[in-house]
């Protein structure tokens, strides 16, 4: 297990689309656990492997991730997923590793449900509602290399990514 770089707006790998997972193997099985492992010290609750420059259509989501007590943890490991079906409009905040310093309001599909394939390579299918359905929907972006601001309105897209530009450069 190792704990993954993650990278950030607007680093051009983040717009790259992933490749389906076709191998299922100890080499995924450890990529998985590498991924989890980074998404719990990073505090986030989901993370694509595009986002440490894996370019493989895998994603992991913790919404209890949070939690300080390990044993309440719910890991949920989703390789290749597909948004089969979609319904309603939900509107929240959302943040991402890869964006640092913006949260924003972000509109969504209020349900969704996903095929994809579990780390054996069994094909699993979920019904996924509020916080399950907008992190499945925001991390099935990454690995097609679309970030959650990129949905803002235009204008305010436009100022958002000028100041999160600035940023970078402020800080590299
Ligand atoms: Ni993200």
């Amino acid at each position: 297990m190792a704990i993954l770089e993650i990278y950030t707006f607007p680093d051009q790998i983040l717009r790259k689309k992933a490749e389906t997972v076709t191998v299922f193997d100890q080499e995924l099985e450890r990529t998985v656990q590498s991924m989890l492992e980074t998404m719990y010290v990073s505090s986030g609750i989901g993370l694509a492997a595009i986002q440490a420059g894996i370019l493989k259509q895998i994603i992991v989501i913790d919404l209890k991730s949070g939690e300080e007590d390990k044993s309440l943890r719910e890991p949920h490991v989703f390789i290749n997923p597909k948004i089969v079906t979609q319904s309603g409009t939900t509107v929240s905040e959302e943040g991402c590793l890869s964006v640092i310093d913006f949260r924003g309001e972000i509109q969504r599909a209020e349900k969704i449900t996903v095929e994809y394939q579990d780390v054996t390579g069994e094909i699993q299918k979920m019904e996924a509602e509020e916080m399950m359905s907008i992190c499945l929907q925001h991390e099935i972006d990454h690995l097609n290399g679309v970030l959650f601001i990129d949905h803002l309105p235009l204008l305010k897209q436009k100022m958002v990514k000028k100041r999160l530009k600035k940023l970078a450069k402020v800080e590299a």
